[in-house]
């Protein structure tokens, strides 16, 4: 039984006053759930207070990007060993933010996706066609393209590979308030599934699909009650502690009822 995995993607919201703020308050917004992973990633420049105001709540830190490397010459840049030192958790690969604005392809997402589970750190792996693929019918090429692009070579043993989080964010449903249709992401997670079983046979049951893209809490039960999918990745919604905490008790009263 693979564990409900709710994430918060900050993505370039809150200072480090921002941050306390929202810690003060949202843990007590959610102290009824349990059963539900939760994680929530934030900038760099906050990711040391967050672990520990974090501690003795559920709830667990991540970051939004790295570097592949441990050390070097990178400027500007964070590696996995930082992360590691500090008790961040889960790193994000791939966003379709990186890719579009940062310059990110399959290769380097390759490399990061390898580094985050050599040392250590649980990648959320995000993978999404753009409206112009969807139009054309070419998510499936897209996104088999992604997945089977990050693994490749990526052998760290079965014992990592099933730690990896796969998200399907459709790059058009991101930020739009038009999410995709619950059954739609199913069909994408199935068959995103269905990629992993070809590589790596049953490990593809252990691992945990997520949606995101223009998810709340009013719409969260579409995709989480789905088979195939195991979460949320939430981006503005994620950013005020009660549509935060409502997104992720309609998790909880749903897997009760
Ligand atoms: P929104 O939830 O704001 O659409 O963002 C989704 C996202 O990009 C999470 O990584």
């Amino acid at each position: 039984m693979r564990k409900k995995l709710i994430v918060a993607n900050w993505k370039m919201h809150k200072t480090l006053a921002e941050t306390e703020k929202f810690m003060q308050r949202f843990p007590n917004e959610i102290e009824e759930v349990s059963g539900i992973e939760i994680v929530i990633c934030a900038p760099f420049i906050s990711l040391g207070r967050l672990v520990d105001l974090m501690r003795g709540t559920p709830l667990n830190p991540g970051a939004q990007n790295m570097h592949w490397q441990k050390e070097g010459a990178y400027t500007g840049e964070i590696s996995p060993l930082m992360l590691k030192e500090i008790g961040v958790k889960y790193v994000i690969i791939g966003h379709s933010e990186r890719r579009k604005y940062f310059g990110e392809n399959d290769v380097i997402i390759n490399k990061k996706t390898t580094a985050a589970l050599n040392n250590g750190l649980i990648p959320i792996l995000c993978l999404g066609e753009n409206l112009e693929e969807r139009r054309s019918k070419k998510t499936e090429k897209v996104l088999k393209e992604q997945l089977y692009g990050a693994l490749d070579e990526a052998d760290p043993g079965e014992e990592k590979l099933q730690r990896i989080v796969l998200a399907y964010e459709p790059v058009w449903a991101i930020g739009t308030g038009t999410p995709a249709g619950g059954d739609e992401a199913a069909d994408v997670a199935g068959y995103l599934r269905s990629l992993l079983n070809r590589k790596w046979g049953a490990l593809s049951e252990k691992v945990r699909i997520l949606y995101g893209g223009s998810v709340n809490e009013d719409n969260i039960t579409q995709f989480t009650g789905k088979k195939d999918i195991d979460g949320a990745l939430v981006g503005g919604s994620s950013l005020k502690e009660s549509s935060f905490a409502g997104l992720i008790k309609a998790v909880f009263y749903e897997g009760r009822s």
